[in-house]
């Protein structure tokens, strides 16, 4: 794809395509959002989105000021006090967490890239927020799989029914940045490695043992090569 006259949002949802759709279509997201994995398991993802989050927005607070990064964060994006209050209603304390190795890989690359200030950042943050897109249905299944209120699903539902207008306000900064070629490239490259980590990690914590008390149902959950909900190609 020619990156000159591909806008940035464009190109990034065209260069990952392939790697949402297994991170997507991965058996543990797909247990997640069918509301079939068990609750342990559950609050261990939480844990280690709360360590990535932590990570990556301690860089965005450092650099939020500057070039190019002032052009899209604001305070809404930020998860990590969503992801601790989440943490804490299943009484798990958030600074105690366990990292999964591919976890603590991607924090060392995520820590790379924000100590070298680089735009890169805002392929992880890319990731990170377009997530949202399914995250609506994830809280959905998981309010309804561990009886949840109002906290234990807040971090993959964070705007409510402001999500739509949220994420195309989102698009809208990031292509208003005037990125060179080069730039541009990086950006994409951070976010490919997201997706990939994100599939590690994703590994890593599918194939850690069941709790003894776990209630999962994983013989109901075939592999899905893509989004149960049909929306078509992303
Ligand atoms: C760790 C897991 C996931 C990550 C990191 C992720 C990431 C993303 C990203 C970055 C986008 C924006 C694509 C773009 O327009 O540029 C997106 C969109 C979307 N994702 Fe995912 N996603 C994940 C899991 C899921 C799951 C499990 C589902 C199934 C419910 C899903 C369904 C969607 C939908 C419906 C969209 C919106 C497509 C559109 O309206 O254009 N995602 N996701």
């Amino acid at each position: 794809m020619d990156t000159a006259q591909t806008g940035t949002m464009e190109l990034l949802k065209s260069s990952t395509w392939e790697l949402h759709q297994a991170v997507e279509g991965h058996e543990f997201q797909q247990s997640l959002v069918k509301g079939v994995l068990a609750r342990d398991r559950y609050v261990r993802f939480l844990g280690q989105m709360l360590l990535i989050h932590t990570a990556l927005e301690k860089h965005l607070r450092n650099t939020s000021a500057r070039w190019p990064f002032c052009q899209v964060i604001h305070n809404r994006l930020y998860r990590e006090q969503l992801l601790l209050s989440d943490l804490d209603s299943f009484g798990v304390d958030g600074r105690r967490i366990h990292a999964a190795d591919a976890t603590r890989s991607l924090i060392a690359e995520i820590d790379r890239l924000g100590d070298g200030n680089s735009v890169a950042l805002l392929g992880v943050l890319y990731v990170l927020e377009g997530s949202t897109n399914g995250g609506k249905w994830i809280a959905k299944a998981a309010r309804k799989a561990y009886n949840l209120d109002e906290a234990g699903a807040t971090y993959f539902d964070p705007y409510g029914d402001q999500q739509r207008i949220e994420w195309r306000s989102f698009k809208q900064r990031v292509d208003a940045i005037d990125l060179t070629d080069a730039l541009k490239e990086g950006v994409v490259a951070a976010a490919r490695e997201m997706f990939a980590a994100l599939s590690r990690i994703c590994d890593e914590l599918h194939h850690e043992p069941t709790p003894a008390s776990s209630n999962e149902r994983t013989e109901a959950v075939a592999p899905a090569r893509r989004c149960p909900f049909a929306h078509g190609p992303l």
